[in-house]
């Protein structure tokens, strides 16, 4: 059955696939981890979310987009806009957002949350680095927009990515902005926005 993630402004957990060990309705009680699930994470969730992160970008360009004490602010003050993907209970990817005011992103967006706000701000989104390659962050990224959608008063996600990422976003229904304001470093970065409204065929069939 498709599932309902608009009743509540956090996301139930759902799964791929039957848990293992759960082979008829009547039995519902669990004795394994499921083999792939997506839900809010949340700050228990902080260490797990970190250590793929750092392996993600500190070896790459020294940075990561969050700070540990960040990803603590972030998923404590706006859980709802994470999504995790676990496979037998481990964190394989995630994507971290909050909310935003303003038309463009600026450098204080990196590190605030503005609750109420008709924007997402993606921070970060990151897969395993056993698991690329594999679709799974195309997955993701899909799952989450179209999560999205349903909570209310949300109208579009913006980003900021390096130049080799642009295609990667464009293909997930992105569209360039431009060169961001922010810069990290010697770093520059493209702004990327995906409107979230508007797109009423694909809102008729997200299950909204
Ligand atoms: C970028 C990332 C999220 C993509 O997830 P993924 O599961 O590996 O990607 P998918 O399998 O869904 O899609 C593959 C596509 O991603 C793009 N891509 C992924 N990594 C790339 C890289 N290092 N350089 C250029 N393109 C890349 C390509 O378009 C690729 O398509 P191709 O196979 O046709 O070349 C993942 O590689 C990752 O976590 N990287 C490290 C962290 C990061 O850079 N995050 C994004 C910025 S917040």
């Amino acid at each position: 059955m498709a599932p309902k993630v608009c009743s509540s402004p956090f996301l139930k957990p759902f799964f791929l696939k039957t848990p293992i060990g759960v082979s008829s309705p009547r039995r519902q009680r669990r004795h394994t981890l499921p083999a792939s699930e997506f839900r809010n994470l949340t700050p228990q969730d902080a260490i797990s979310v970190f250590e793929i992160e750092r392996e993600a970008f500190v070896s790459v360009s020294g940075e990561c987009p969050l700070t540990l004490d960040e990803v603590l602010v972030f998923l404590s003050q706006c859980p709802e806009l994470s999504l995790g993907w676990f496979e037998e209970g481990q964190l394989v990817a995630f994507i971290i957002g909050s909310g935003w005011g303003k038309e463009k992103l600026a450098q204080e967006a990196m590190t605030t949350h503005v609750p109420d706000s008709p924007t997402v701000h993606i921070h970060v989104l990151s897969v395993h680095r056993h698991c690329r390659q594999q679709g799974k962050g195309s997955v993701l990224l899909w799952r989450y927009l179209q999560y999205l959608r349903c909570l209310p008063g949300l109208h579009r996600a913006l980003l900021i990515c390096e130049e080799f990422l642009v295609p990667f976003y464009l293909k997930a229904g992105f569209k360039d902005k431009g060169t961001s304001a922010i810069a990290v470093g010697t770093l520059s970065f493209r702004e990327m926005e995906y409107q979230l409204r508007g797109l009423a065929y694909a809102r008729r069939n997200s299950g909204c």
